[in-house]
């Protein structure tokens, strides 16, 4: 595995330096947009070169019109992202001509696609940055370039590295977002993932718990720790360790109160995690299990390793250990080759299962994936009536299990105000749904007792006690 040797990294200091010192000059502080598509990796990326851009001197706006720079941080999972990305993209060609200073760049995960990197080259010649997601530490340097008035674009068909020693600019407390590993080794036959971030590869332990440490000693309570499939950690080090005895050491660290991971893959979920899920106080009660699809046929040409009811064993066994657990998953509907009876079997592991919630998805064909080239058999409109369908199941299904939550007094973590009124804060209960409740700004980062008054499909309502 290789992680970015020191000499590169001061290489990458120098620049920032260079850059800080030219911004420092300038009689007005530049400003970034930085806008993050996609899962949690990405938003971990976009978090390291904000840090970036702060220490070269940068501040941030919430709008591409104030920037001297704009950022997207692109994904590739579902054509929808891709689409957005573009429109973006499109309208920024105005936004130069008014403004040709403005600089522009586009990383992550589209840009490892080789067709769509190209489509940007030829169609977007405004764009003046284009990196993936494997030379992300060598962005002050392309910045520097682009500076410079060069067109820059710099693609690695890298296996991945590991790239440590950056601030990150996190959201502030109470949440810190902290990778323990990168990429995925699983190439489910619809995903784009392995092919856009490399092989698995594990943070070391030590550098994991550091950075769990520094978030503490920030003021931070809760940590995510984040990965395609955690349930592999640690396999790929010198010094073998598991996920489980890696939660075991975070629950030591200090100031710490809750620890939540995603993603768990069901096939690697091992004996060892649900009993440290079960006994360790600071593990939160919830688990994101995707199941993807009820159907044996299905889940087998999706390359997904285990059957309908080896995933039900595992949720079995989960719910003896932790009876109140908050289940969630993944789902998608219109798979090449998914039938109707396929469907309804999706539909009976729903009602089997109940989670909480999931997040549902119609199929979006990847090009360069095993699926892409595999036969379709329902049309889009049917695909669409079943996606519907689902939805509106799941939405029973979930009000009813928040139902239960009705005149309960949940410990819930505020992390805010709330979005959509301003007289209301919000936070999370350990199994990590939503609570607004009534109260001030002052009670962010508290842990505070709530009892449920009204309960929503995706949210609770309640008042502090
Ligand atoms: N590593 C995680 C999630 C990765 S992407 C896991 O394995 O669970 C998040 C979700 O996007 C996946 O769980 C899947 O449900 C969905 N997804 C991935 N590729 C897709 C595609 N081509 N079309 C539709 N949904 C997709
Ligand atoms: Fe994609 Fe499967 Fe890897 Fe998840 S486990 S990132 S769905 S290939
Ligand atoms: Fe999207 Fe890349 Fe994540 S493709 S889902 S941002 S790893």
């Amino acid at each position: 595995m290789k992680e970015i040797d020191n000499a590169e990294l001061e290489k990458q200091r120098d620049f920032i330096q260079k850059i800080r010192l030219e911004n420092h000059t300038c009689n007005k502080q530049p400003l970034a947009f930085v806008e993050t598509y996609g899962c949690a990796q990405n938003e971990n990326d976009s978090e390291r070169l904000c840090g970036m851009l702060s220490d070269m001197g940068y501040g941030f706006c919430g709008t591409p019109e104030k920037a001297d720079l704009v950022l997207y941080n692109t994904c590739a999972v579902r054509e929808n992202a891709e689409l957005r990305v573009f429109g973006n993209l499109g309208a920024l060609k105005h936004l130069k001509r008014k403004k040709p200073s403005l600089l522009i760049g586009v990383c992550g995960c589209m840009i490892q696609q080789e067709h769509i990197a190209e489509q940007i080259k030829k169609k977007y010649k405004h764009v003046d940055m284009i990196f993936g997601t494997h030379v992300v530490y060598r962005f002050p340097q392309l910045l520097d370039e682009a500076r410079s008035e060069n067109r820059v674009i710099d693609i690695e068909d890298s296996e991945g590295v590991i790239f440590e020693g950056v601030t990150s600019k996190r959201d502030n407390p109470p949440l810190a977002k902290i990778p323990i590993m990168y990429g995925c080794n699983n190439f489910c036959t619809y995903c784009i993932v392995p092919y856009v971030r490399g092989r698995e590869r594990s943070r070391s332990a030590e550098n994991i718990l550091n950075e769990v440490r520094e978030v503490a000693a920030l003021g931070y309570r809760e940590v995510m720790l984040l990965g395609q499939n955690v349930n592999s950690y640690g396999k790929d080090l010198e010094n073998p360790l598991t996920f489980a005895t890696l939660l075991r050491e975070v629950c030591k660290v200090d100031g710490i109160e809750r620890i939540r991971f995603m993603t768990s893959h069901p096939k690697d979920i091992s004996d060892e995690l649900i009993d440290a899920m079960a006994s360790e106080d600071k593990i939160c009660k919830q688990l994101h299990l995707p199941v993807q699809c009820g159907s044996d046929r299905i889940l087998k040409k999706m390359n997904r390793s285990y059957t309908r009811e080896k995933y039900l064993d595992i949720v079995r066994k989960v719910r003896e250990k932790m009876p109140d657990i908050v289940l969630t998953s993944d789902v998608i509907v219109g798979f090449p080759g998914e039938t109707n009876e396929d469907f309804e079997e999706t539909m009976s592991i729903l009602a089997e299962v109940r989670y909480d919630m999931i997040f549902s998805f119609i199929y979006s064909k990847r090009k360069g994936t095993p699926a892409a080239e595999m036969e379709d058999c329902l049309t889009d409109e049917e695909k669409h009536r079943n996606f519907e369908r689902m939805v509106a199941f799941q939405n029973e299904i979930s009000k009813e299990k928040n139902d239960a939550y009705f005149g309960k007094c949940e410990k819930v973590l505020v992390e805010g105000p709330s979005k959509t009124n301003l007289e209301f804060m919000c936070g999370r209960t350990d199994g990590g749904k939503i609570v607004n409740f009534r109260g001030t700004t002052e009670l962010a980062g508290q842990l505070v007792d709530v009892k449920i008054t009204e309960v929503k499909t995706w949210s609770l309502i309640g008042e502090i006690i």
